[in-house]
């Protein structure tokens, strides 16, 4: 997309208001509302209901964005942009501004910024405290993004293990981890943990992929709930990262002791490369979990092998899941432990 100013600065500077911009759109159906046509700025106003200086004022800004294109007078939507904001299907994207750009999150990054940083983290959210919302609007917001990545995980691990029976869906948010399993292993029993309320979530979801009759839900903390089963696989997706070392050593140390003799440990986070600053989606993580957590990070493949190695887990194996940005990492107990990796 395009930068308002090629003066880094002032671009920079203001780039929050490209979030206001896409927000307001998103909220007023701007998109939907332009569909797959060309719409005069008179015609949106009235669909949408707002003053015509205020059409010109956000559409001519979201053309500058490269969101939208005016020719002789019309709005459409920019061929770019399509794949992310077609109405129907791609428009589901802007849900995740309800998480990405709720207003208490983007509060903790843009009042006093350079707490955080002189900190090394923040109070936060709370974002690993029970009783957060924000984790209910992640679990119903971001499925769009969850969806490429958890399907990789899935068929990966389709490809090197010919037997899975049970899984265990760690922090499951909206469920889609654990929900791809049941699809890719048709015999396997699913079992999520997380808060209560974003379990109803994964629930209805895995209900809705008629999955549903082996979806088993334990809700509670991570670090307190009791684990009745070994898992053939144990799914750690997106959670680790909230935490500090010692924390995410505690978290894989519980895990080992609840995989069955060949199961497998599957990370799936943002995990950067420092030396190529690749993905710039993962090195850009570090700074999101500074503003956010109080000792999160992203961590490397090689931290987190680091971590593994110090409860007895190796590394069997891990991808780039492209074209996402995220990386699975796979690690299984060190003795006694095989399979056809
Ligand atoms: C970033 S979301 C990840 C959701 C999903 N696994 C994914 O990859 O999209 C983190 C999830 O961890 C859950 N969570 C945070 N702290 C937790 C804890 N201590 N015990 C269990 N779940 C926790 C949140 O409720 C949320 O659903």
């Amino acid at each position: 997309m395009n930068t308002i100013s090629k003066n880094p600065i002032y671009d920079l500077a203001i780039s929050y208001q490209k979030t206001a911009a896409l927000v307001a759109a998103a909220r007023l159906n701007i998109f939907d509302l332009i569909g797959s046509s060309s719409v005069t700025a008179q015609n949106l106003a009235d669909r949408a209901d707002i003053p015509l200086k205020s059409v010109f004022a956000l559409c001519d800004f979201l053309c500058i964005l490269g969101l939208l294109v005016k020719s002789e007078g019309k709005y459409s939507i920019a061929a770019a942009a399509l794949a992310y904001l077609k109405p129907g299907s791609g428009s589901r994207f802007l849900d995740s501004l309800d998480f990405l750009a709720a207003p208490e999150i983007m509060s903790l990054y843009l009042n006093h910024p350079e707490k955080f940083i002189k900190n090394g983290g923040s109070a936060g959210l709370g974002v690993t405290a029970e009783n957060d919302r924000v984790w209910e609007k992640f679990a119903e917001a971001m499925l769009p993004f969850a969806a490429p990545a958890s399907k990789l995980v899935a068929s990966k691990m389709k490809s090197t293990h010919h037997s899975v029976s049970r899984v265990l869906d760690v922090a499951a948010g909206h469920g889609l981890y654990g929900i791809e399993f049941a699809h890719a292993f048709p015999e396997a029993e699913i079992t999520a943990v997380d808060w209560q309320d974003v379990l109803e979530v994964a629930k209805s979801k895995a209900d809705q992929a008629n999955v549903g009759d082996r979806y088993s839900t334990l809700p509670g903390s991570i670090f307190d709930v009791s684990l009745p089963e070994k898992y053939d696989v144990i799914l750690l997706p997106n959670i680790l990262h909230h935490f500090g070392v010692a924390a995410c050593t505690e978290i894989l140390g519980k895990m080992k002791g609840s995989l069955s003799e060949n199961g497998a440990i599957c990370i799936v986070d943002f995990m950067p490369d420092p030396e190529t600053l690749t993905p710039p989606e993962a090195v850009a993580f570090a700074f999101q979990m500074l503003a956010t957590t109080p000792d999160g990070s992203a961590y490397t493949v090689e931290d987190y092998c680091e971590f593994g190695s110090a409860v007895g887990l190796k590394k069997t194996s891990a991808w780039r899941l492209f074209p996402t940005p995220a990386t699975l990492l796979v690690l299984q107990q060190r003795t006694g432990a095989s399979s056809r990796n």
